[in-house]
């Protein structure tokens, strides 16, 4: 190669890494809406505040809606969406999901105040943004600029969403298959230090394990008694608080020190102690001043940008329930 062309081939080559940063900053960004409905993060932090007043812990059920709506066809609002055949009938969804009345408060005011512009997207991640704040505890950066998807599939939302009983191997490829780490994951999973879950997810781990233990023998056995008091055999409907280590529900890294003594509540949580190094990140979290807040902010900017619509993409949704 003359120098020439050796010169030419470099300056391509940056201009390619140049362009491919670029594009991949423009995705998303904090200002989006600046000039087109510069108090919308204000507005939802305002309309929120005021629901989890009334009860705080729809801080949690609104982290969760977002998580499941990343996960299945990326941050597209297509949970949202109503129909017989919708991600809200999934399996990991029906009867479970919670908040869509707020989503659909917080868009009814942003509409008034913005028509047209603001997507359900970005209303539900500043949504699960704010709730948490609200909550206590912890706040991640949120960028904008999503857009409304218009397809939303039951069939998609039974495979992409991890199931209470998954193994630490399907827990992974799960994970993989939406762009993140082992790591992302067993930090992300630190969200169950808050939050409540049914009784219907653990009947099987309590009562039906295997044909040689009704009881799932890595719960510790005091924990086993404590749940299987709140939840009787065959109870499907009772809910309980899935971090049982404290009587209020606050923000923590209680998590990892219940997966280390066998006292999480699902399957797919005490999997993190099965592999040696995901073990080893339990660990380091299970610390005061550790590094799980920050480390659990960088995995939530992570999530926020899984296959998200950007441009003329999609659509801006009038309602978060139905496509226009
Ligand atoms: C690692 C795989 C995961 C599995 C298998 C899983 C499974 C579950 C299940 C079964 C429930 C209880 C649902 C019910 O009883 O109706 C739950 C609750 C919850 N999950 Fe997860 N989850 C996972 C990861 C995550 C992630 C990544 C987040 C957020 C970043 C998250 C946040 C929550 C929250 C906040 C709740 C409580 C919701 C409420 O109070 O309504 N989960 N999860």
């Amino acid at each position: 190669m003359t120098s020439s062309s050796l010169i030419k081939c470099v300056l391509l080559s940056i201009g390619a890494i140049l362009l491919v940063t670029s594009s991949v900053d423009a995705q998303l960004s904090t200002t989006f809406y600046a000039s087109k409905c510069p108090n919308v993060t204000a507005k939802v932090a305002d309309v929120i505040k005021g629901w989890i007043k009334s009860d705080r812990q729809m801080g949690p059920a609104l982290l969760r809606l977002y998580f499941h709506d990343c996960f299945v066809r990326g941050c597209d609002a297509s949970v949202l969406l109503d129909g017989s055949q919708s991600e809200k009938q999934a399996a990991g969804n029906l009867n479970s999901l919670r908040g869509f009345n707020i989503i659909d408060d917080v868009k009814a005011k942003v509409e008034a105040m913005c028509p047209g512009v603001v997507s359900c997207a970005d209303i539900l991640a500043l949504s699960a943004k704010e709730a948490m704040a609200a909550f206590g505890g912890i706040t991640w950066t949120v960028t904008l600029g999503r857009r409304d998807g218009i397809v939303s599939s039951v069939t998609e939302g039974n495979s992409d969403l991890p199931p209470p009983f998954a193994n630490f191997t399907q827990l992974v490829s799960m994970f993989a298959k939406k762009g993140l780490t082992m790591k992302d994951m067993v930090i992300l999973s630190g969200a169950h230090t808050v939050g409540l879950t049914r009784c219907a997810t653990m009947q099987s781990r309590l009562y039906s394990f295997s044909s040689l233990t009704p009881t799932d023998p890595t719960i510790e056995p005091s924990f086993a008694t404590t749940l299987k008091k709140q939840c009787k055999q065959g109870d499907q409907n009772t809910i309980i608080k899935m971090d049982q280590s404290k009587t209020t529900d606050t923000w923590d890294f209680n998590f990892y020190s219940n997966v280390i003594k066998g006292k999480v509540v699902f399957q797919s949580d005490q999997a993190l102690r099965t592999d040696s190094a995901a073990f080893q990140i339990v660990q380091a979290q299970n610390k005061a001043g550790g590094p799980f807040n920050s480390e659990f902010q960088a995995a939530m900017l992570k999530l926020g940008n899984i296959g998200v619509l950007t441009g003329n993409q999609g659509q801006i949704r009038k309602k978060c329930n139905k496509i226009n």
